[in-house]
């Protein structure tokens, strides 16, 4: 097999003739950026082609002076023989600042501990040191029959049945009799029923469980011990599933074309939880056996490829999912490298857009235990919003596009070293100071850095209302200039900047802001007239996500993404999802309170009727057409 060696990370794999340069870099753990899937049109998948000859079966855009260093689109080129290829950083899915900043080990926070207090300390799965007498010629009671009796006395089971899988029975004869009938249970607590998931020698050891999110970007394991609840390590990655398209569509269009194609894709995901799992276990010195329990929470499409579920369903109107409930499934036929009969607890889904990570994220902000109404959104590619109280609950999804994580931008990027997260510009001179994350030269831009950046171009007059470029400004700044086709500002030279080129925002970057957060905006409105309830009436905005953690609310009125309240009703909580996982991996009552959110959410589909779109197009404006609605920001 061909050998290819990618640079600089000076990392040599073999993979078979006919593979793409963009499987291989998989393949070597080198993961680059893939927008459109692998389809040659994005033009984001960039390496340098430094030795060999591979085969060239499209080249996008790109230049021919590109084209002569080298230059090819991974996804369009295959390897025929040996190849020495460079990977540009700017080609790179890095791990970002957003993955890692919910890093904790030890005690969960404060608000989460004190959830799981309200909750009620009671995991999922739960371990029982049984010591039975032996059988006699006179006492001869079997043995599922004498550790059954057992179990119902030891766990005040009444009526509840105790069950237990062949798998488990078939190994129970030699385990009570090689322990001398001194064995631990490993129990999940169903609403339905006891599982026994496991039965061995017995011992004191600490009972494990995983709580994961599966995100469309990225993946999160957290390593928990069940019965004191701390939080062992954490470990995250890329989705494995990036070579498949940056968004779900690309995704569920992957999956669909066949059956290997869906296999494929669940097996990337799965590669992903499991390369995690196994980097905790070896760290900290566990056995697969040793995990009893895994809450995961993921988008519904995440929820479907991890399961091998058709998603075909999603993305045609009128947009069902195959489930909302999702059945409990072992870690072994989820394919999970843990204790084989261990249960598998999915979040469930409300609709195609709203999905597990969504209820995850209500579980946590409590809101459905409260009287008062609180607004709770995600914002990442869709703009998930969830609004109600104790009494009701609406949700609704809405696409913002790829903007706020630097798709689509020139100079886009996500939250990760190099980005640009603040902007300060001189209303007089233009002159222009960055905070930069990392404290680096800038490369780019992320989310957060663009809603200052755009707030901060309107208010020095850069920009009206509209978006549009004011050329003339009275500064006579040379930032601000024309290209053949576009009108830009220059945020840093290049010779301040990391990639040695001018680092600019373009009108057309800002319009792509102004459509994401229009979007988001129209959104929140849409279900606010739903339910007639006015803006005033919330008293908490709850903001998750990655782009949500490093948002700044006052910037983000100025540009109309958020409506327009004190500060102090705005709160952040990081990444929900993973949250809500640990919470009901913890509790068993949080879990039957997510089950209960699941399906007492009312969806709303935003593209029934006119009242999503003529939000929208009012929200086009910065901050929004009607003024009245933003009296902060005259
Ligand atoms: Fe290669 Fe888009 S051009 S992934």
């Amino acid at each position: 097999m061909p050998e290819i060696k990618f640079m600089p990370d000076d990392r040599i794999i073999q993979v078979e003739i006919g593979t793409s340069l963009l499987t291989a870099a998989a393949q070597a753990e080198i993961f680059i950026k893939s927008g459109c899937g692998g389809k040659g049109t994005c033009g984001a998948c960039k390496v340098v082609v430094l030795n060999g000859e591979p085969q060239v079966i499209g080249t996008g855009n790109l230049t021919p002076e590109q084209l002569a260093k080298g230059v090819r689109l991974a996804c369009q080129t295959i390897v025929q023989g040996d190849l020495t290829i460079e990977v540009p950083p700017e080609s790179r899915l890095q791990e970002h600042q957003v993955l890692l900043g919910d890093s904790q080990k030890g005690l969960l926070r404060e608000s989460e501990h004190d959830l799981l207090e309200k909750f009620g300390h009671h995991p999922l799965a739960t371990k029982q040191r049984i010591v039975l007498s032996a059988p006699t010629l006179t006492e001869n009671t079997n043995d599922w029959a004498r550790l059954h009796m057992e179990l119902r006395r030891v766990l005040k089971a009444g009526d509840k049945p105790i069950h237990i899988p062949l798998s488990v029975l078939q190994h129970l004869p030699e385990i009570l009799r090689k322990a001398n009938w001194d064995v631990s249970v490993t129990l999940t607590d169903l609403e339905s029923g006891f599982m026994v998931t496991n039965v061995e020698a017995g011992n004191d050891n600490p009972l494990f469980g995983l709580a994961i999110d599966i995100g469309t970007t990225t993946v999160v394991v957290y390593l928990i011990e069940l019965s004191s609840g701390q939080i062992v390590d954490q470990q995250g990655s890329y989705n494995k599933q990036a070579r498949y398209g940056d968004d779900v569509i690309s995704r569920i269009v992957f999956a669909v074309e066949n059956a290997e194609n869906l296999q494929e894709i669940r097996q990337a995901v799965l590669e992903t939880i499991n390369d995690l799992l196994d980097k905790l276990l070896s760290r900290h010195s566990n056995s697969p056996k040793d995990i009893a329990s895994a809450v995961v929470a993921g988008n519904t499409t995440m929820t479907q490829l991890f399961l091998g579920v058709d998603p075909k369903y999603i993305r045609l109107e009128p947009y069902i999912p195959t489930m909302s409930t999702v059945p409990f499934v072992t870690a072994r036929d989820a394919g999970m490298h843990m204790l084989p009969e261990a249960l598998v607890h999915c979040y469930p889904s409300v609709a195609s857009y709203v999905g597990g990570d969504i209820v995850a994220g209500t579980l946590v902000t409590d809101l459905a235990n409260e009287e008062d109404i609180t607004l709770f959104i995600d914002i990442g590619t869709n703009g998930e919003i969830v609004l109600g109280n104790q009494d009701w609950l609406v949700s609704c999804a809405c696409s913002a596009g790829p903007s706020f994580e630097g798709g689509g931008i020139t100079f886009g990027m996500r939250a990760m070293p190099g980005a640009i997260e603040r902007v300060v510009i001189d209303p007089d001179t233009l002159d222009v100071s960055l905070k930069v994350i990392g404290k680096c030269l800038p490369v780019g831009i992320c989310g957060s850095g663009l809603v200052d950046c755009v707030a901060k171009l309107l208010i020095v007059g850069i920009i009206d209302r509209a978006g549009n470029f004011q050329l003339g400004h009275s500064s006579g700044s040379e930032r601000l200039r024309a290209t053949a086709d576009d009108k830009e500002f220059v945020l840093a030279w290049a010779h301040q900047a990391g990639g040695k080129k001018d680092v600019v925002i373009t009108e057309n970057d800002v319009k792509n802001i102004i459509r994401a957060k229009g979007a988001v905006y129209a959104g929140i409105r849409s279900l606010l007239n739903m339910v007639a309830v006015d803006i005033e009436m919330i008293s908490r905005i709850v903001i998750a996500g990655g782009f949500g953690n490093y948002l700044n609310v006052h910037d983000s009125i100025q540009i109309g993404l958020l409506p327009d309240l004190e500060p102090e009703r705005f709160e952040f909580i990081g990444n929900s999802s993973v949250k809500g996982a640990r919470l009901a991996l913890l509790s068993q009552a949080a879990w039957r309170e997510a089950e209960e959110l699941g399906r007492k959410m009312t969806y709303v589909e935003l593209s029934v009727g006119a009242t999503f779109m003529d939000e929208y197009v009012s929200a086009l404006f910065l901050p929004h057409t009607d003024l009245s609605l933003f009296p902060s920001c005259h």
